[in-house]
């Protein structure tokens, strides 16, 4: 949000959070999707796990928004065309909101199925909503939706971070990988 002063390359904080939170993301999404089809003794274990690594997403999350408020970030290239930035800017956007509706559907859908949150056995999420079997239906498709929007914005995140790198070699890779320029 904010871009207070020009810098180069992301702040340590700030690329400590994205790449925390996308190696988490990734593996709640792989997790994910091959818990809902298994029916293995693991299965249990890892829904429960699922749930408390959302929850510490969420956490995560607001942490990162308070951090984009507070610091400034790189601009994108000013040889970048417009509409090249304006599909940037529209993916980071769809990103923050998945990586904020992914945990509160999740949360959602529990509460609606009248169960509580526990997390990491630490502390119990309160419930949102009483017991709905039609709006336990709802969150979980919701939840299993943007689940896919999330991995195709993923998708599309990665390929243009790697032209950036690979094609037109512009700062825009580095600026998240380091502080400063690399050596050679
Ligand atoms: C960033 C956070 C999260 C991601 C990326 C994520 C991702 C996923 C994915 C990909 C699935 C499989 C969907 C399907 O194919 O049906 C799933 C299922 C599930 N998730 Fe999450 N999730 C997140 C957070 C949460 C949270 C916070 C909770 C609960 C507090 C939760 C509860 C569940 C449950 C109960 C299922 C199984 C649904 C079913 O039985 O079909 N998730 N999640
Ligand atoms: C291998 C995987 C990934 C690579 C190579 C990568 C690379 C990058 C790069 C180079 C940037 C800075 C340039 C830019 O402004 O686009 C960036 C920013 C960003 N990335 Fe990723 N990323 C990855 C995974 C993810 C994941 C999984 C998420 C979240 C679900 C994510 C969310 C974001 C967001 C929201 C920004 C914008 C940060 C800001 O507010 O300025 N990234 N990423």
């Amino acid at each position: 949000m904010t871009e207070r002063k020009a810098i180069k390359y992301y702040p340590t904080r700030s690329r400590l959070l994205h790449w925390s939170m996308a190696i988490l993301i990734i593996s709640m999404l792989l997790v994910g999707l091959s818990m809902v089809k298994s029916l293995a003794v693991w299965q249990p274990v890892a829904l429960s796990l699922h749930k408390s690594f959302g929850v510490l997403l969420l956490l995560l999350l607001v942490i990162r928004l308070v951090n984009k408020y507070l610091t400034p970030r790189p601009r994108l290239p000013k040889k970048m065309p417009d509409l090249q930035k304006r599909v940037a800017r529209l993916s980071h956007f769809t990103l923050y909101a998945a990586m904020l509706l992914m945990p509160l559907s999740g949360w959602l859908m529990q509460s609606a199925d009248g169960r509580s949150v526990n997390v990491f056995g630490w502390f119990t999420l309160p419930q949102l909503l009483d017991a709905n079997i039609k709006a336990y239906a709802i969150f979980r498709e919701l939840h299993a939706w943007i689940a896919w929007l999330l991995i195709l914005t993923i998708a599309l995140h990665v390929l243009g971070a790697l032209y950036h790198g690979l094609i037109r070699q512009d700062r825009v890779l580095a600026s998240m990988l380091y502080s400063k320029k690399p050596k050679g």
